[in-house]
């Protein structure tokens, strides 16, 4: 059973069922909203203008009928899905919006990684699996343009946030640590992992926006096909090394072996990861301009402090045994009276980005 249903300019038919399951006769999840607006922010922002599009699993088809409504980028959309039903759904939900007729819409049956290997080159590539997306990144890698843009969906965050070590070891080529920051370090190491694959085509993916967000992480690339920006990106591939008792972390270029903190405990690390920059302030701003959407407004004061990790404020609170937290704000603005950058973070809530070091923190908190 359907029913009819709107998100941003579409009306869409996704099915009745409440629970939310890869099993759905067609995949549709309102919680995904978010994500679907920010693929149509980064794209009516990006520059790109009438190119080719690909939607190599595309469900219902509402990301493709998003972007055909609410941008000027399409010249040419392919949209795809290896379920009948979901070509199905897609015709009819095309209709619904009066786009049926529109010459610029082909709609494919087929395995993702034929479609896009028989293919010609696109100039947007979204890559939106159940899970992991490693599976379907050598096909759309290799068949985005110069200065085309790849969206990237990881729904396996636990792997990628150290409950599964061994997982995100096999299917990411890096250490995650289930600590205060993981969402961040997570987000890192698919950057990384994104670009290694990049760097068998000799393309330079030069992440500009990125951010995680309920059991999700996602990041836009920008595709450069030179050599030097290539050599740059993989020079910015580094570790993390962590300490559990006072919450401090370092970016190093090598690990030989666990260390000891200062304070004599034993330091963690997660890596190889992303330690270069997040997002494209340029972009972040258009965005932000254009949209009213919170998360943009927080990654606009957040680009400009530009450390890797951020402070849970109750953890912190929590090992450093502070019993009265003031408010984050307050916090921040104290931060800055000591002549540090600090704001908040999209990560999570509680969260403080800061370059002052954790023990002035706990001092300026208590
Ligand atoms: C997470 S859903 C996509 C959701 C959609 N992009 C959206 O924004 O609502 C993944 C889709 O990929 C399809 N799919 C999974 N594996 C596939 C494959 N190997 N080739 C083509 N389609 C596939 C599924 O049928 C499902 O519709």
């Amino acid at each position: 059973m359907y029913k009819t249903i709107t998100e941003g300019k579409a009306n869409i038919r996704v099915p009745t069922e409440k629970k939310v399951s890869s099993e759905l006769p067609v995949f549709y999840n309102p919680v995904m909203k978010l994500n679907r607006d920010l693929t149509v922010s980064v794209l009516a922002n990006s520059g790109l203008h009438d190119v080719r599009v690909c939607l190599p699993l595309a469900g219902t088809g509402v990301r493709g009928i998003r972007l055909l409504l609410e941008t000027n980028i399409v010249n040419e959309i392919v949209m795809n899905d290896f379920s009948k039903e979901a070509v199905k759904i897609i015709k009819q939900n095309l209709k619904l919006n009066k786009l049926d007729k529109d010459k610029r819409i082909k709609i494919e049956n087929r395995y993702a990684n034929a479609l896009l290997d028989e293919n010609e080159g696109f100039q947007y590539i979204d890559v939106d699996p159940f899970g992991y997306p490693g599976s379907f990144l050598d096909s759309a890698i290799n068949k985005i343009g110069r200065n085309g843009i790849i969206g990237v969906t990881a729904t396996d965050t636990s792997c990628l946030c150290g409950s599964y070590q061994g997982a995100c070891q096999r299917k990411y080529w890096a250490r995650s640590l289930r600590n205060i920051i993981m969402h961040e370090t997570g987000l890192r190491i698919l950057i990384r992992f994104v670009q290694l694959i990049g760097a068998k085509y000799d393309k330079a993916l030069i992440p500009i926006f990125s951010y995680s967000s309920d059991h999700y992480m996602r990041v836009f690339f920008r595709c450069e096909k030179k050599l030097n920006a290539l050599d740059k990106i993989l020079s910015q591939h580094c570790y993390l090394t962590y300490c559990g008792k006072c919450f401090e972390w370092k970016v190093e270029k090598h690990i030989f072996a666990k260390q000891k903190c200062k304070c004599g405990h034993k330091n963690d690390y997660a890596g190889p990861l992303w330690s270069g920059k997040l997002w494209d302030k340029k972009l972040v701003k258009k965005m932000a301009k254009n949209s009213d959407l919170k998360v943009l407004q927080t990654i606009k004061e957040e680009m400009d402090v530009d450390v890797i990790g951020f402070y849970p404020i109750s953890k912190v609170a929590e090992r450093f045994k502070i019993h009265n937290i003031e408010k984050i704000d307050t916090i921040i603005e104290k931060i800055k009276k000591k002549g540090h950058k600090a704001t908040r973070t999209h990560f999570i809530g509680e969260g403080v980005r800061t370059d002052i070091p954790v023990k002035r923190l706990v001092k300026l908190m208590g």
